[in-house]
């Protein structure tokens, strides 16, 4: 069963790639430039493969099945280039999508996912390449047989689940639901965040799509300005942001209104982006030491029709290694208990409870409780 990680030369697909090897699962490298993705091949090949319930979330059975060869293969395809993608993936059950900027290459990426019959994930934090996703493939993947989960990440996947949860609890329709994001330390982010980043400052700059009364609309006044956040003695101004679970929530919640929500403070800070070539001579990624003591707090409110709120919380650390944790978690559970076809929210994808639970071994908890008011 093996699994094919486009972009694999970048900084978050070797922690995906990691987190394969380390399950045992067969990999195959897909990327633009052949000489890099033999480099990291050989890295990869260095990396033993653990047992331990820290590397397999939920224990043995839940590993996608010993490598039968120690698989590493290469294969090289531009993202441009249709035939060549799809026959990099042949043979392969799933696509892990690494390469961002996402507006620019990840439809292509996405579409040739399809075109191989592979099911497919991304670590996509743009809004408008995941709205895009689920805007053209949705049926292309239905006739193919495959399930699609663009921004399989440590924000979209645990926010979308748990805003699940609160809708469940709250068992009446849902007027408004908004998340905020809040993460401390971590040093600077990836050369491909910081790209990612000024591929959508526009859309930063708007606030991205928020959702109305059954559509996604941009430049939508926000409906909150400030958000007292878990263990602030006082809210924070917040602006909208272009939150990927805005996307998201609404295909699987009732609900009137959704907004992304960010501390005024991130968005002041993304507006005056890096030049490209301060971003390239940027370390790759955040060192390890940085990642480990990086933290995250997202918090997702959600209001009844009634009037009655519920707040949830998931707290964890190290963004980067929790994507890579999840991206795996969620192909793997595609590979190996399919959910209907199409593309697909993670809460259409996954057993909400059941999902947040594999993350638990990994950092990640999360808590419901009544909200601020
Ligand atoms: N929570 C979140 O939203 C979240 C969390 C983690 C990561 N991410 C996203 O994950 C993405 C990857 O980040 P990263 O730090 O790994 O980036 P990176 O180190 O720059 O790696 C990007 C990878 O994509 C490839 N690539 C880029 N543009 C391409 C194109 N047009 N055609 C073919 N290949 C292309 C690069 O190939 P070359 O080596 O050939 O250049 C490289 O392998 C970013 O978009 C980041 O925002 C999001």
């Amino acid at each position: 069963m093996k699994i094919a990680v486009y972009g694999a030369t970048g900084y978050q697909a070797g922690l995906v790639l990691a987190e394969l090897v380390r399950r045992g699962a067969p990999v195959v490298l897909v990327g633009r430039d052949g000489e890099r993705l033999a480099r990291t091949a050989a890295r990869l090949a260095a990396v033993p493969a653990a047992a331990g319930p820290a590397a397999r979330p939920g224990g043995p059975s839940d590993a996608p099945g010993p490598s039968e060869d120690g698989g590493i293969e290469v294969r090289v395809a531009d993202a441009a280039d249709h035939a060549a993608l799809t026959a990099a993936f042949d043979g392969c059950a799933a696509v892990i999508n690494c390469a961002g900027p996402f507006t620019v290459s990840g439809g292509t990426v996405a579409d040739a996912a399809v075109s191989a019959g592979c099911h497919y994930v991304d670590t996509s934090g743009e809004q408008l390449h995941i709205k895009r996703v689920f805007d053209t493939l949705g049926a292309r993947a239905e006739r193919a047989g495959v399930g699609v989960v663009p921004a399989a990440t440590d924000g979209c996947v645990p926010v979308d689940l748990l805003a699940r949860l609160l809708a469940e609890r709250l068992a009446e329709p849902v007027e408004e639901i908004f998340s905020v994001h809040r993460i401390t330390g971590g040093g600077t982010p990836s050369r491909g965040s910081l790209r990612s980043a000024l591929a959508s400052l526009k859309v930063i700059g708007s606030g991205g799509l928020a959702y109305r009364d059954g559509d996604w609309r941009s430049g939508a006044p926000a409906r909150r300005t400030s958000v007292r956040l878990p263990g602030d003695a006082a809210p924070v101004p917040v602006v909208r942001f272009p939150l990927p679970e805005v996307v998201t929530i609404p295909r699987h919640v009732n609900v009137r209104c959704v907004e992304g929500l960010a501390e005024a403070t991130l968005t002041a800070r993304l507006s005056t982006p890096l030049p490209p070539e301060t971003i390239d001579a940027l370390p790759a990624g955040p060192a390890e030491e940085d990642r480990r003591a990086q933290r995250f707090t997202y918090v997702v409110e959600a209001a009844g029709v009634t009037g009655r709120m519920l707040r949830g919380v998931i707290r964890g650390r190290d963004t980067y290694g929790t994507t890579a944790v999840i991206a795996v978690e969620a192909a793997r559970r595609l590979v190996a208990d399919p959910p209907g076809p199409g593309v697909l929210v993670p809460a259409q994808a996954f057993d909400p409870a059941d999902f947040l639970a594999s993350l638990v071994p990994h950092g990640v908890d999360w808590t419901i409780g009544p909200a601020d008011g």
